[in-house]
Formats: structure tokens, C-alpha cells, sequence
């Protein structure tokens, strides 16, 4: 499957992105007639290079293309700018120009510090995406947001600069443990929620064969993600409007990571943020609890948290979230879910009312 992002001038800026199990096999050619005969450098996460790097030499992956091939520990705490100056050094003792491209390998951690690079290392070069991870293969490939932490912060500096090719092979997720396949379908839960039905009959059916890497299934899950945040991107690339509908579960996730310092995964965050908003929206007659259960039972199937530990206090994820939303600037958009399906933008939240939900799923 390829999916298209067209974005707003003329000419319009295109990013290709490429589904399918044969993606592997297909990268050569792709990055031929991509590249022809200039240069680009391979950004490795070095755990994929370990597993990987049999497997896609046999494919005759042009590993040896003029560059070479730069590793990276992908870690969130290496997501720093010190990574992107080594990085960036690395390139130009390599002889990188105007003209070469970045071609990165791994997770979101690779996919954000690589896409950074390419687009400053001299104010931007050309950048392709092979992400490795369902949480890369769903989201942070797609959208073309990059960046690294501070420690003040995640994501704190950044750009805007789509890849020019996504390629994404569900195989690679053979490799990928559990826990990380679990991260990734917080957020397919997600895209379905906020606007997929039909993806979210499709998980609640087959998640025994999602489980199992079954590339079928995968194929069909990337795929519909893809499109909803394509489709989502293409309308609002800097989100000012209709892609904060993608921070569905993400308000009160974002204060669950920051409260349990990092301990708590992002997804597994995000699915307990996904019932927070569920239980607001039943609670304010805009949910019906079916589908608030809906939503519990899809994320228990995967083993996500659907509670806050009562070590969190209620009043300190309202600090937080005020914090997340002064640190934006603006109001406090939140996202809520009206039917699986549909989401709706809600700005105007009753404190004690947050709080009610908040201690009615375990925070003291
Ligand atoms: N740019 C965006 O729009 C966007 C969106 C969502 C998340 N993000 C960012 O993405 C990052 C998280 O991404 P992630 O969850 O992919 O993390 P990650 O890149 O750290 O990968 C998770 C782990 O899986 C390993 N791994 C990767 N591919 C593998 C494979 N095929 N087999 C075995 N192991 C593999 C990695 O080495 C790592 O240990 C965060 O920094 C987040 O801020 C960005
Ligand atoms: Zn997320």
C-alpha cells in the first residue's frame, strides 16, 4: 500500500510512505530511483543493526552506498542535542553535502534525533524513514515532527520537516518485544478511537493475531493508522487545529510519565489518559458506557494500565496538565471521545469534576 501526504504549496511537497511485507525486498530498488548516485548515510539504531543486519544484506540493502553506516544507541536519554552534534560531526568528517541523504533505521528515538538532523545539517538535507517499532511504524515516522529532549523536558526542540519515504515493513516487529508492541497499539487504540471504527472491530477481533506478529494483520493496522494520521497531517501540519484530535489520551498520559518519572511507558500512559477522557466524556452525557467499557476491555486484552496508581495524587496531575498546557501556550484542549470513532475538543473542563474522575480510577 502506498499512502500519500500532500502538503499545502505549490508545487505541493509529497511524503510517500510504503506498507506491505514485500518492503524489505523493495527498499533497493526504491532507494535507487530515490537517490540514483548521490550519497546518503545509513542512522542505525545499533540494537537493529544487530538483529537486522544479516537479513538485509542478504536483500542487497546498498549498506555500502558512499556513506556508510553511523549507529546509534537508541535510548530516550541519548534523544539529546549532544547526540545530534556527534551525529552531525560524524556526517561531515564523512563528507555529507547539500546533497546527501539520511536514511534511518530504528524506533521514534532513531526517527525524531535523525530526522532532526537532516533538517538542519546544513539547513536541511533530504530524509528517509525505515522505522522498526509499531510505535514508529503508526506514529512518529508519520507527521513529519523530529526533535530532542532537554532536561526540562521531552521534545522541547524541534522541527517540522516531513521525510521524503516512509518504508515500513510489519516484519520487522518479529524482533520487537511485547512490551514494546504494547506502546504501539496505545496508540493504534488511539487513532481508532479518534476516528476509525471499522480499525477498531478489526482490533478487538484479531488482537490474538496481532499478538502474534501475524503480517496480515499488521499490515492491516499499520495501514489504517497511517491513513488517519496522513489524512489528519495533510489538513493541519502544525497543529493548530484539527491534529490536536491526535493528543486524544495524551493530556493526562503526559502527567502520568512525568509523575512516575519515566517508569510508566508512554502507551501504557496513554491508554490510562484514553479511559480518563472516556470517563469525563460518560460522566458529562456525552459517552455512552458501553463504549467506555469498550475501551476498558480493548486495553486490558493488551495488558494496558486502565487505572492511576495510588501513589499519584489527583491534584498533582492537574498541576501537571496546567503545566503541559502553559508550556503550549494556550488553552487546555482537551480531547474527549463521543463514540468510538469520533472525538470532540473540549476547553471547558470542571476542575473538581477532573478531580472526581481522576480519584474514581485510583489517584488519592
Ligand atoms: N515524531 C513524532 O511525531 C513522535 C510521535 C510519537 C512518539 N515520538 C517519539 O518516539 C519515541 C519512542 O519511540 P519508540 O517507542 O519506537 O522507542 P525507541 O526508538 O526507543 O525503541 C524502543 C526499543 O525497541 C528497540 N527496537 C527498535 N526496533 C526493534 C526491532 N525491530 N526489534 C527489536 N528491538 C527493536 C530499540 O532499540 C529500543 O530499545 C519517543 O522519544 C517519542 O517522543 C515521536
Ligand atoms: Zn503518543
Amino acid at each position: 500500500m502506498k499512502i500519500e501526504i500532500r502538503l499545502g504549496e505549490t508545487p505541493a511537497r509529497v511524503s510517500e510512505i510504503f506498507i506491505g511485507e514485500d518492503i524489505m525486498e523493495r527498499v533497493p530498488g526504491a532507494l535507487q530511483k530515490a537517490l540514483g548516485s548521490r550519497s546518503a548515510y545509513w542512522i542505525w539504531d545499533e540494537a537493529v543493526w544487530a538483529l537486522w543486519k544479516g537479513r538485509v544484506a542478504e536483500l542487497g540493502w546498498p549498506l555500502d552506498r558512499s556513506g556508510g553506516i553511523i549507529l546509534f544507541e537508541a535510548a530516550e536519554p541519548e534523544k539529546r542535542m549532544s547526540s545530534v552534534e556527534l551525529l552531525a560531526r560524524r556526517l561531515v568528517s564523512a563528507g555529507a553535502s547539500r546533497d546527501s541523504a539520511i536514511i534511518a533505521v530504528g524506533g521514534g528515538v532513531t526517527g525524531d534525533v535523525a530526522g532532526f538532523l537532516a533538517s538542519i545539517y546544513m539547513r536541511g538535507i533530504r530524509c528517509f524513514q525505515i522505522p522498526t517499532t509499531l510505535l514508529a511504524q503508526v506514529d512518529s515516522s508519520i507527521g513529519g515532527k523530529t526533535g530532542v529532549d532537554l532536561p526540562e523536558g521531552k521534545n522541547l526542540l524541534g522541527t517540522f520537516e516531513q521525510p521524503e519515504q516512509v518504508y515500513i515493513d510489519p516484519r520487522f516487529l518479529t524482533t520487537l518485544p511485547d512490551e514494546e508492541l504494547r506502546q504501539g497499539m496505545a496508540e493504534v487504540i488511539k487513532s481508532a478511537m479518534i476516528g476509525d471504527e471499522v480499525l477498531w472491530k478489526f482490533v478487538e477481533s484479531n488482537s490474538e493475531a496481532l499478538k502474534k506478529r501475524d503480517f496480515a494483520a499488521l499490515c492491516r493496522i499499520i495501514s489504517a493508522s497511517c491513513l488517519l494520521k496522513s489524512r489528519i497531517v495533510q489538513a493541519d501540519e502544525k497543529e493548530s487545529g484539527e491534529r490536536r484530535a491526535l493528543n486524544l489520551g495524551h493530556t493526562v498520559g503526559h502527567a502520568l510519565e512525568k509523575l512516575t518519572g519515566f517508569r510508566l511507558r508512554h502507551g501504557d500512559c496513554v491508554a490510562t489518559g484514553m479511559v480518563a477522557a472516556a470517563v469525563l466524556s460518560n460522566r458529562m452525557g456525552k459517552l455512552q458506557a458501553e463504549d467506555l467499557q469498550r475501551l476498558e476491555k480493548l486495553c486490558e486484552t493488551w495488558e494496558m494500565p486502565t487505572r492511576i496508581p495510588a501513589s499519584i495524587r489527583s491534584r498533582d496531575i492537574l498541576e501537571a496538565v496546567r503545566a503541559d498546557k502553559k508550556r503550549i501556550g494556550n488553552k487546555l484542549h482537551f480531547i474527549i471521545p463521543v463514540r468510538i470513532g469520533k472525538v470532540i475538543e473540549c476547553t471547558e473542563i470542571d476542575d473538581a469534576q477532573f478531580d472526581q474522575v481522576l480519584k474514581s480510577l485510583g489517584a488519592s
